[in-house]
């Protein structure tokens, strides 16, 4: 009997029944852009929903999207004539580019009590009639938005979480350097009652904090694409525009 007792002593012990720290979880590697077939490991081409146009002037296929170097994702806008318009929200929209979209294979959803972490380097345009963006959008219905970065044309980098098409929280700051790469990471966490806190950063630097309702347990699709013109003003270029994106990472807080 007294045999026991040592064990027993290590099971009381406080350093024992501490709780073990939470590890994060890689839910996408930093390896995911290193080959074609890595990127189809956790991307599908197009937009996630289905469909190769949305609410702008591009047409995206496959073709458009490509690893260029080991590590790098990038987007080519390529302008082109006679594609049949896009029809969004009942209207008709002219197709006046070929691009191209991915959307990742796993849904994103804030559990409760926990977050996720997305980081990414991007060689983004800012001119008139490019649209790049990173963003998170509800799998089921809308809002859950979460634009992580998307640039409309017009020289800034915009940062915007959505309650409703009327209420959003908007964050445009300067985007300079467009050629360089630049870090982008955002922060989605359980606040309580549904809510997500969700922060921004550009290139090390805190940029926003906004509150997302009713995100909480909610299914995210992740994309990344190239639209053009729409939001982001029209004419576009008349030459290719491209977007490139490396170090994705994506996990758990
Ligand atoms: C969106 O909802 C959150 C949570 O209720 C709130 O904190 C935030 O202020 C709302 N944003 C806007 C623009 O109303
Ligand atoms: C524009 O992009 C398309 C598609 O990637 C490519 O085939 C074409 O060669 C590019 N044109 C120029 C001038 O680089």
């Amino acid at each position: 009997m007294h045999l026991l007792l040592p064990s027993v002593a290590l099971l009381l012990s406080p350093a024992l029944a501490k709780p073990h720290p939470k590890r994060a979880t890689t839910l996408i590697p930093r390896t995911v852009f290193d080959t074609t077939a890595t990127f189809e490991q956790y991307f599908t081409y197009n937009y996630p929903w289905g469909g190769t146009t949305h609410n702008g002037g591009a047409r995206m296929d496959k073709a458009h999207v490509s690893i260029s170097t080991p590590g790098v994702l990038t987007i080519t806008a390529q302008p082109v004539k006679g594609q049949p318009p896009a029809t969004h929200g009942g209207k008709q929209i002219a197709i006046n580019y070929l691009s191209g979209a991915c959307g990742a294979k796993q849904k994103f959803t804030i559990p409760k009590g926990g977050g996720l972490i997305f980081n990414a380097q991007v060689q983004a345009t800012t001119t008139k009639g490019t649209w790049p963006a990173f963003w998170l959008t509800a799998v089921q219905g809308w809002p859950p938005e979460i634009d992580m970065a998307e640039w409309k044309g017009s020289g800034k980098i915009s940062f915007n979480t959505f309650n409703t098409s009327s209420s959003a929280q908007t964050k445009d700051i300067t985007y300079t350097s467009p050629s360089a790469w630049h870090d982008i990471k955002c922060q989605v966490k359980d606040n309580g009652g549904s809510v997500a806190q969700v922060k921004y950063w550009m290139d090390g630097t805190e940029v926003t904090t906004h509150y997302g309702r009713d995100y909480v347990g909610k299914e995210l699709y992740l994309v990344i694409n190239l639209q053009m013109e729409g939001s982001s003003g029209s004419p576009g270029p008349i030459t290719n525009t491209t977007y490139s994106i490396r170090n994705l990472e994506i996990t758990t807080l």
